[in-house]
């Protein structure tokens, strides 16, 4: 369970429609660009991006200092990140070689120095 520390757990917005998410929901969830549907074993292009929905500062004092990458419970990639020089912004290629009953979600999870870890998830379509 997780307590109102936002430096407890992880943070996910209440809703992932950007309409419901509070300023602070906005600026902190990870947004996944991916396909809807993928094939087994065939690679594909994940982005990851900070901010989409509300600025965040990328300050020395307030930046984001990593992303990763997961799918389901196994991890895929991970960015380090530095302010003013990198931004929150991150493509990798994957493939996805385990599917369970067809689906997969992949989940960003980056680290505000501020704010502590948010996670956004994208539920995908795997084609056997
Ligand atoms: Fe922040």
């Amino acid at each position: 369970m997780k307590c109102d520390d936002l430096f407890c757990g992880i943070n996910r917005p209440k809703s992932l429609n950007p309409d419901e998410m509070s300023d602070l929901e906005k600026k902190h969830t990870p947004v996944i660009m991916a396909p809807s549907s993928v094939k087994l074993e065939e690679p594909f292009e994940v982005k990851v991006e900070l901010g989409k929905y509300l600025a965040h500062p990328n300050e020395y004092g307030h930046f984001f200092q990593w992303i990763e990458i997961w799918l389901d419970e196994t991890f895929i990639a991970r960015f380090d990140l530095t302010p003013k020089s990198s931004y929150p912004e991150v493509s990798v290629k994957i493939a996805i070689n385990h599917a369970h009953e067809g689906r997969a979600k992949l989940k960003a999870l980056a680290f505000c120095n501020l704010h502590g870890v948010w996670e956004g998830i994208k539920e995908i379509i795997v084609e056997e």
